[in-house]
């Protein structure tokens, strides 16, 4: 355990934007980790804990200490009628594990190929793409406690997933509230990858793949290839443009209000939900109040996907996290003026 100080984020983050951690640790072992916490100025220290970076906004230097995880491992660990159970380190790159399991002959996670960011980041804002969330594959994973060092077991239930939330996105603000912000780092997350193997399609984007190619029944390296080519058309490569994803979250609306809104705008695009609420397409929301391609500072709205804030600066002079969120506020400002929808950021501003 070698804590660094003064350590530029810049690389470390997938919008590039250039801050500073006070303090970094990399923890390559739940040894690095004991270590810190058992380290008298770095044990009661508030922390940070990194993955990929590519789902944060950085708003200035973190004086938090910043612990980025390197923790590595796949492995498969069981298997029952019913699924393969794969367990992988928190640090390993998410899409380096969806191609490993296709390549070990287990498929199920085809559909969130390319996504960025680490196996331990995964969980924290349960992933999806394509008709697939993480909490569709998730079997279990193991944390450690940051307060008092001891390892523990959650499943499905107990990680309370949601539409890109979980437990690990709360903070708890007095003992036995819900959230493990800030309190626990994931350390291996097990996957269960369902047998037999079913596709999932039924998603736009995939259908009309389908229909071009005349493939009627796909297996899963197709779904994995179909699925990164959408994504290279569409979403900008954060090691060319600098992006954190969605920048907002899709919402949910009462029909009333979807009604209400179709009646004045009605190419507005809409999906109903099981549970009787109507899901909105911020892109094409935002899309609407004529924000694709445009420029604030250094921080724009990405020219093919109106979600996507992007950095337009070079490595020299990035844009700031300042100017994202300043573009992200009027971005709001607007949608709601229009529509009357307050759309909330998917990132973690830090
Ligand atoms: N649209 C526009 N203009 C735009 C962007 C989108 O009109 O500038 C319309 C599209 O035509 C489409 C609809 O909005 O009809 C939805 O767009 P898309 O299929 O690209 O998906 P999304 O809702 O924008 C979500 C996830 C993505 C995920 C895709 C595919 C969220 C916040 N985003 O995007 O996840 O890859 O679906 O499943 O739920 C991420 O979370 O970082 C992310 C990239």
């Amino acid at each position: 355990m070698f804590p660094e100080t003064n350590v530029p984020l810049q690389a470390l983050n997938t919008f590039g934007i250039a801050a500073r951690a006070q303090t970094l640790v990399r923890v390559r072992s739940e040894d690095d980790l004991r270590a810190v916490l058992a380290d008298p100025v770095l044990g009661p220290a508030p922390k940070f804990v990194l993955g990929g970076g590519s789902n944060i906004v950085l708003t200035g230097d973190v004086r938090p200490l910043v612990l980025k995880v390197e923790l590595a491992g796949r492995r498969v660990v069981g298997e029952t009628s019913r699924a393969w159970i794969v367990e992988a380190g928190a640090g390993e790159r998410w899409h380096d594990l969806v191609a490993w399991t296709l390549e070990q002959g287990l498929p199920g996670l085809e559909n969130m190929a390319l996504i960025p960011g680490t196996v331990g980041a995964a969980p924290v804002q349960n992933i999806g793409a394509y008709g697939v969330e993480l909490q569709d594959r998730f079997e279990s994973l193991d944390a450690m406690d940051l307060h008092s060092g001891d390892v523990f077991t959650l499943n499905a239930a107990q990680c309370a997933f949601g539409y890109r939330d979980s437990v690990f996105k709360h903070h708890a603000s007095k003992p036995g509230d819900f959230g493990l912000a800030g309190r626990a780092l994931i350390l291996r997350v097990r996957f269960a990858l369902p047998r037999p193997w079913k596709p999932v399609l039924g998603y736009l984007d995939l259908e009309r793949r389908m229909q071009e190619t005349g493939i009627a029944a796909p297996d899963a390296r197709q779904i994995f290839d179909w699925v990164c080519a959408i994504r290279r058309a569409k979403l900008p490569d954060p090691a060319v443009i600098g992006n954190a994803g969605s920048f907002f979250k899709n919402p949910s609306v009462t029909p009333e209000q979807c009604a209400d809104i179709i009646a004045r705008d009605p190419k507005l695009v809409h999906y109903p939900m099981p549970d009787g609420s109507v899901k909105l397409a911020a892109g094409w929301l935002i899309d609407a109040c004529g924000w694709k391609g445009k420029t604030v500072g250094h921080a724009g709205v990405y020219d093919r996907q109106a979600l996507v804030l992007v950095n337009r600066g070079d490595a020299e002079h990035p844009c700031t996290g300042g100017e994202v969120m300043t573009l992200a506020r009027a971005i709001q400002t607007s949608v709601y003026e229009r529509f009357g929808i307050r759309l909330e950021p998917e990132p973690v501003v830090v």
